[in-house]
């Protein structure tokens, strides 16, 4: 198994429009929500892209899947986005630039029950940036480490926890202590739910990394994970539904192509 899932990302950029990531909704949002013409699309999400990258060189900002809005290409999205329409909230947990929470409010969620969280500043600086939208775009950005404590991230107030491509940047006991804070700000009744998704492998295991939080990271096939979420769930008391469901990976232009699982647990 690769010890370096970053080796093949290209630091400078060749983001054209061609790119895959770069489909209608990316173009919509850029253009309709941000108001940034067409030719200047590809210098602008490419000059966000390289600062980015710079401040710190995560696969999701080189490949540029920050672009997918990735949250509305789950299947539970249209229920996610009728829950907060009905006064339901969500926490983003590794929001980035916060660019779910803005494909959420584009879409007609209200702001007021949004919130992200991010451990870099920078990139919730860059989202403003990025999307334009510095004094009009209200829901309320943590910066913080998801490991200590986050004033504003009160146990059982959230309905529903997102979080892509995060968990799987940590080692197995990172994890089990991330996943259990994740459950315990669900609201503690029948229904709230944490989704996402992450990369996913046959084997699972630990791998080496040296810019992970504690040298490694643990990356699951669908028993881990699910093996994790139930150990996790008995320690914090909860009773949950867990169901993930396997897709391939979009690192078109990376040659470390990984396969990805998108994973539903929801609170009995
Ligand atoms: C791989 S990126 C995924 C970003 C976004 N969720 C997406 O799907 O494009 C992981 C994000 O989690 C953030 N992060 C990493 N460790 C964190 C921590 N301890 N607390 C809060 N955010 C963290 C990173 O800074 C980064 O923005």
């Amino acid at each position: 198994m690769s010890t370096d899932v970053d080796k093949n990302i290209n630091p400078e950029s060749y983001f054209d429009d061609e790119d895959p990531h770069f489909d209608n909704d990316a173009r919509l949002i850029l253009t309709q929500y941000s108001g940034i013409p067409e030719p200047s699309l590809v210098p602008h999400v490419r000059a966000i892209r390289d600062k980015a990258f710079k401040l710190f060189p995560y696969p999701c900002i080189g490949l540029y899947s920050f672009l997918a809005f990735t949250i509305a290409k789950s299947p539970q999205y249209p229920e996610i986005l009728r829950r907060v329409k009905q006064g339901e909230t969500l926490l983003d947990l590794g929001c980035c630039f916060g660019q779910d929470l803005r494909r959420l409010v584009f879409d007609g969620a209200p702001a007021s029950g949004l919130t992200g969280v991010e451990l870099e500043r920078g990139f919730l600086d860059l989202g403003y940036e990025f999307l334009l939208d510095r004094g009009r775009f209200c829901v309320p950005l943590l910066a913080g480490d998801f490991f200590g404590p986050i004033p504003g991230l009160e146990k059982g107030s959230f309905d529903m926890v997102h979080a892509a491509f995060f968990f799987h940047l940590f080692s197995w006991d990172e994890q089990v202590q991330a996943v259990a804070k994740a459950l315990q700000l669900l609201k503690p009744k029948k229904g709230p739910m944490l989704f996402g998704r992450q990369v996913r492998v046959e084997e699972a295991g630990a791998i080496r990394h040296p810019d992970s939080r504690s040298g490694e990271m643990y990356w699951h096939n669908v028993e881990s994970w699910k093996g994790l979420v139930a150990l996790v769930s008995r320690q914090v008391g909860v009773e949950v539904d867990c169901e993930v469901v396997c897709y391939e990976g979009g690192n078109q232009r990376s040659t470390d192509a990984v396969e990805m699982m998108r994973f539903v647990v929801v609170l009995r």
